[in-house]
């Protein structure tokens, strides 16, 4: 399912908040169909990674490219209809619309022909609430559902936009360890299902460790090692700046 066609190239980039280097000259690949983990303490600079790929925030320099065009100019809503797109760490629903309408706008969007069958759009948008086990709940007001259920239909209004490369910051935040567990599995099936590739912001390790094929930790803005799960774990550096030495054992056990 993986293979070596670069999707995703990330030149240097960097963003300044006056004297603080947010994200400082980093860079990275990221394959067709890999799940890509990107992890580090907290202010490392996941979030403004993720805002600078994808065009909402500007960068202060570097370059993006995705499948092979340079998209370091293009505003958001561009660079999302031609597959690349990302959930927010703060979700941001549609206020008093329900979870089936929130997702039925990521399926209008994605698509411009669309816009015109709006049954083709309800259909997608059913097939993706089901994949991610909201169907039940599509008539829910979104102020109703709780915050798993919100990531969660957050995770399926960009996939209704049919997207082929997806930011998932934090999609696990607040669930207990055996929703955890479902939310793995979920993550995988549907990278199989839609051949998505992913990057994958999470503090949750068991999580990152078990979905990630690859991991890429962040420190004070600059990237500090990238490889294996396991190789990760292992790095003195990863060790010192996050996870500590006692968890970093316990994790490698449970990968063993
Ligand atoms: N708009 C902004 N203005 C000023 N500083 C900012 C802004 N956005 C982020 N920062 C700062 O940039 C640094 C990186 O923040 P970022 O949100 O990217 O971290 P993160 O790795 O996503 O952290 P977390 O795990 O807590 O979500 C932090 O020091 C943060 O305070
Ligand atoms: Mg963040």
């Amino acid at each position: 399912m993986v293979n070596n066609e670069v999707v995703l190239d990330v030149r240097f980039i960097s963003k300044h908040f006056g004297a603080l280097k947010a994200v400082d000259r980093v860079t990275f690949q990221v394959n067709k169909g890999e799940i890509v983990g990107l992890i580090g303490p907290n202010g490392a600079g996941k979030t403004t990674i993720t805002n600078l790929v994808t065009g909402d925030l500007k960068k202060t320099e570097g370059e993006v490219y995705f499948k092979m065009v340079n998209i370091s100019k293009m505003q958001p809503f561009q660079i999302a209809r031609i597959g690349l797109t990302r959930t927010y760490q703060v979700v941001k629903p549609l206020q008093g619309m329900t979870v089936e309408e929130n997702v039925l706008v990521g399926s209008l969007f994605g698509h411009s022909d669309r816009k015109n069958d709006l049954n083709n759009a309800r259909k997608t948008a059913h097939e993706i609430m089901k994949l991610v086990g909201l169907d039940k709940k599509k008539d829910y007001k979104v102020s109703n559902i709780t915050l798993p259920d919100l990531k969660r239909m957050e995770f399926a209004r960009v996939l209704a936009m049919d997207p082929e490369l997806v930011f998932l910051d934090e999609v696990m935040a607040g669930l207990n360890p055996s929703e955890v567990e479902e939310s793995m599995e979920m993550v995988k099936r549907i990278r199989a299902e839609k051949q998505l590739t992913i990057v994958y912001i999470e503090h949750i390790m068991k999580a990152v460790m078990g979905i990630s094929d690859r991991i890429i930790v962040l420190h004070h803005g600059k990237k500090i090692c990238e490889g294996l799960p396991q190789e990760v774990c292992d790095n003195p550096a990863v060790i010192e700046a996050y996870l500590g030495k006692k968890y970093a054992k316990e994790v490698l056990k449970t990968y063993e």
